[in-house]
């Protein structure tokens, strides 16, 4: 207040004559005025009525201690009277003040809820599936439609599973060719008769062949499955070399399943896949589940099984050679079916293993394997 004025009495502010009081609380009520205009908030209002009305040391309480108490019996009515008129006065001001605050608060939480719908929307890219999975989608369509179905297996094996069952023993030297992670097995996860697993027992798996194993245990022939899943090996890295990659996996076992079958499958889905002018063409292998074992090869996609590339020079894809590797395959070696209690005498099959991203490299004109991996959007959007 310009000169706190309630502190004082009416003789020290020299106030004698009843004319006087009238402009004294007009002064009052102006600096009231003032400070309640400046009370934007709930609390700014709590902290003015506190310094106004508050009843140990309020203003209010003040003027009636220090101007009407100790007043002359001449000023008493009309400090009395001015007094109920500035109260009356204060209070309508306050009501309509606070009435603005909360109404203006109201305003500004409405405000904040308030949706504008003729903003322009948030445009979120739609991403698309990965080519890899698209790729496992085309071939997995191609198999399903000849009768095969799609079983998956665990990605984190036993070396009984990886190696053992598809006969590969200890210190059979294939297993150099797939050497990969071991990984330390938790407390408590059990082998699979349910004795607990020592360190270092389990491994991530290097081929989808396991699963061959996992499911002839579970079902009596006829099988007739695909297998699509990631793989690790302890490969460095390169442009057809990663050390977690993918594979498909296919197995057929009935009572007459022939090597004709066997070859009739494969260049169907390879026709499919590649289109109708593709030539295949299978060279003697050897895996240790399979017997005979073949490598399949493809006519060179890049040159048209030529050698020989547009621009006149040897082929740098198939080097010349004017067929590419595509995969692993052989009829099912008698042995792994002693593995899983199928009669050998009985029964014949075929498996193949095949390297999916190579295969979508070959189709796609991808010439590093390693585009799959880095999630560079420029990359991934060639695939919508
Ligand atoms: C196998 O993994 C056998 N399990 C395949 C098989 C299954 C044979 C059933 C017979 C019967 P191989 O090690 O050749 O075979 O691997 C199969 C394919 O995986 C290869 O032809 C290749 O396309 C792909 N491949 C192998 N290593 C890598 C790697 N580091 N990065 C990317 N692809 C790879």
């Amino acid at each position: 207040m310009a000169e706190n004025s309630h502190e004082k009495t009416l003789a020290a502010l020299g106030v004698t004559q009843s004319e006087q009081v009238a402009p004294l609380f007009l002064q009052l009520l102006t600096q009231a005025s003032a400070d309640l205009q400046a009370a934007h908030s709930a609390d700014a209002f709590e902290k003015f009525r506190v310094n106004w009305l508050g009843r140990k040391s309020g203003v209010l309480t003040l003027v009636g201690d220090n101007w009407l108490k100790p007043a002359s019996p001449e000023l008493k009515r009309a400090v009395g009277q001015e007094l109920n008129k500035f109260k009356s006065q204060l209070e309508a001001q306050m009501e309509a003040r606070r009435a603005a605050i909360e109404s203006g608060a109201e305003e500004t939480v409405s405000a904040k809820d308030r949706v504008d719908l003729s903003l322009p929307g948030v445009v979120r890219p739609i991403g698309s599936r990965h080519l890899i999975r698209q790729v496992f989608q085309e071939i997995e369509d191609i198999f399903v439609s000849i009768g095969f179905s799609v079983v998956e297996g665990p990605e984190i094996e036993t070396p009984y599973y990886n190696f053992e069952a598809l006969n590969i023993p200890e210190f059979h030297p294939v297993r150099d060719d797939m050497d990969t992670f071991y990984v330390e097995a938790h407390l408590g996860a059990t082998t699979e008769s349910g004795a607990k697993t020592p360190p270092g027992s389990l491994l991530l798996r290097t081929h989808t062949s396991p699963v061959q194993i996992r499911t002839m245990e579970k079902q009596k022939p006829p099988v007739r499955v695909i297998v699509p899943g990631k793989v690790y090996r302890r490969d460095n890295p390169d442009a057809t070399h990663s050390f977690m990659f993918h594979q498909i996996e296919g197995l057929a076992v009935d009572t007459d399943i022939t090597f004709c079958d066997f070859t009739g499958t494969i260049e169907y889905f390879v026709k499919q896949y590649f289109g109708p002018s593709v030539k295949t063409r299978f060279r003697p292998s050897y895996f240790p589940f399979t017997e005979p074992s073949v490598e399949f090869d493809v006519s060179c996609i890049f040159c048209g099984g030529s050698g020989i590339a547009a621009n006149g020079v040897t082929c740098g894809k198939c080097k010349g050679s004017q067929w590419i590797e595509l995969f692993g395959a052989g009829m099912v070696d008698p042995a792994v079916y002693g593995f899983v209690n199928y009669d050998a005498k009985k029964l014949s099959g075929f498996a193949f293993g095949m390297g999916m991203d190579r295969l979508a490299m070959l189709k796609y004109g991808i010439d590093d394997i390693q585009a799959f991996f880095q999630n560079d959007v420029r990359f991934l959007k060639q695939f919508p």
